[in-house]
């Protein structure tokens, strides 16, 4: 029995500039997550945020004339819009500029600290004048040129906190042997293992004074608090840790019936692979129970970045298509865990194939044959008799397991083409029975047990696939006319539960999209050249 709390959380993102499909990807996961448990009976709480510290952002506000504050004020504010059109049932958004968060991380810093993980030393780097930023030999690379105004960088030093990393490493190593779901998938952990861990992490520098948009040492102002110990630290301020009132804390870390999950992209691991959980173990606090890593999108075979402009505007395509489009494509398009990428022609293809052809279409027929030969009303449930009868069925509920332990287990575009799967083998159904020949002959018992399957098949399509595509669902139960208290898990498991009822006024789920239309107006609104 797997526990029946629930906690997950995206990354906070940078307010550097506008999010694009990238970002809304990973959000839009964890929505489904959320969704999918909730609709189960767990309890869940969903967090997501903002990360709003450090040079870059001070230097990003700088360079457009603002005070860092009203910079990110403005930048957060489009980050909840997005949210908000994309559907994102978050139950909280934390920005790193929040009292709270600023109280709790100042309390965390102190109790490293007093355990003696953090000591006072002096940090040594290749140090850019212009930007007042230190870079490592990698950033800095063989040139040893600032990796942001490519000004030569030179060896400098500076008083810094360092967290004692060494002190970690063997438990560290020894939680992910007893562990080995906590980092997924698997290839990730050696990968931390063997590029960072066995060649011998340094301890990390978690102070800075070279600039001053960041959270104050209380004990030394003069230090602000390293952005990634600032930034992990979120997962748990947002629920009150070491403050007043921690009753979320209590509810949704320290209590071990609650799962908690970390999803993320895969250039942060390292950070939440090895840092977080080593700060958790300092403050004697209990770790996550899985990271889940997800590949980049990528557009054809380079990197979406903000940096190279060749980014996807997710707003455009939910004005355009509507949020379900958006959502479905990313759960169903991009395999969760590998890398993908996002092409305009695979876009319009993946909802006119899966959406509109497949899903809606099986709802149309369906609801049309009702009409024309049972005069709207749905027949009830009479038994599976026929072979087919009987493999359509035990295909509804081998779906449903099979959906549930994918889910379970994060295995979501699997959980998303099992539902598919179920969809086109109710289009195969009808095909294989041809009700129209079945009316001809006048076997009315016989055409209404067709539809009677095919209904339930559609119900079943509708619960799985409501945390992906609320607004769609919803308007197959309306139009099949479920009953309220059967658009939820309670029945599922009972195969033929719906029938009896009048369908309700048919309309088609998803337009059907124009192919060269749509790709030459996704390209245009994204300036993608050919
Ligand atoms: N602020 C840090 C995270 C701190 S979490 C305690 C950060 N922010 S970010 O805005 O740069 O990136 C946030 C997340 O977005 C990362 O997980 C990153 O992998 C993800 N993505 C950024 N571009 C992406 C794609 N093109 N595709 C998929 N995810 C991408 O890092």
């Amino acid at each position: 029995m797997g526990k029946k709390r629930f906690y997950i959380t995206t990354p906070i993102y940078y307010p550097s500039a506008k999010l694009h499909i990238g970002h809304a990807y990973c959000t839009t996961m964890c929505d489904i997550f959320k969704r999918s448990k909730v609709e189960r009976g767990y309890e869940c709480y969903f967090l997501t945020g903002d990360d709003e510290h450090g040079l870059k952002i001070e230097k990003n506000a700088t360079a457009q004339g603002k005070d860092p504050q009203q910079f990110v004020d403005e930048i957060s504010e489009s980050f909840k819009q997005l949210w908000s059109k994309l559907k994102i049932s978050n139950d909280d958004f934390i920005r790193t500029t929040q009292e709270r968060h600023v109280t709790t991380v100042q309390k965390i810093f102190t109790k490293l600290m007093e355990n003696d993980d953090i000591y006072l030393g002096k940090y040594k780097g290749w140090y850019c004048k212009e930007c007042e930023a230190f870079w490592t030999d990698t950033q800095a690379g063989p040139e040893h040129l600032c990796p942001d105004c490519h000004r030569p960088v030179e060896i400098a030093e500076e008083e810094a906190y360092f967290f004692k990393t060494s002190k970690y490493v063997d438990r560290l190593l020894k939680f992910y042997d007893d562990n080995p779901k906590f980092l997924l998938p698997e290839s990730r952990k050696n990968e931390m293992i063997n590029t960072f861990i066995k060649p011998g992490l340094e301890d990390l520098c978690v102070s800075r004074t070279s600039f001053t948009w960041g959270i104050p040492i209380r004990e030394n102002p003069k230090h602000v608090i390293y952005v990634w110990l600032d930034a992990l630290s979120n997962y748990i301020s947002a629920l009150g840790y070491l403050s007043d009132d921690d009753s979320l804390y209590k509810k949704y870390w320290e209590d071990e019936d609650c799962e908690i999950i970390h999803v993320l992209g895969a250039d942060i691991t390292r950070f939440h692979a090895i840092y977080w959980p080593m700060f958790l173990m300092s403050l004697g606090e209990r770790l996550p129970d899985r990271e889940f890593v997800h590949g980049l999108l990528m557009m054809k075979d380079s990197k979406m970045s903000k940096s190279k402009g060749n980014v996807i505007d997710p707003l455009f395509l939910i004005d355009r298509y509507g949020s379900d489009c958006v959502r479905y494509y990313l759960a169903r398009e991009v395999n969760f865990g590998s890398d993908g990428s996002f092409t305009p022609e695979q876009f319009v293809e993946r909802i006119n194939t899966d959406l509109v052809n497949s899903f809606g279409n099986l709802l149309n027929r369906t609801i049309g044959m009702i009409n024309k030969y049972f005069d709207g009303v749905i027949p009830e449930y009479k038994g599976s008799n026929t072979t087919l009868e009987k493999e359509i069925e035990s295909l509804v509920n081998e779906t449903i397991d099979k959906y549930e332990a994918a889910m379970d287990d994060l295995r979501l575009t699997e959980g998303v083409v099992l539902v598919n799967e179920l969809v086109n083998r109710g289009n195969k159904y009808i095909d294989e029975t041809k009700p129209w020949e079945v009316a001809k002959e006048g076997n009315i018992d016989a055409l209404a047990s067709v539809m009677s399957h095919l209904v339930n098949v559609l119900y079943t399509a509708g619960i799985l696939y409501h945390p992906v595509i609320m607004d769609s669902c919803d308007s197959l139960f309306d139009q099949l006319n479920i009953p309220q208290d059967h658009r939820n898990y309670d029945y599922i498991h009972d195969f033929g539960c719906i029938g009896g009822q009048k369908v309700g006024e048919s309309k088609p789920l998803f337009p059907r999209l124009d192919p060269a239309v749509e790709i030459d107006a996704i390209k245009k609104a994204n300036g993608i050249l050919d």
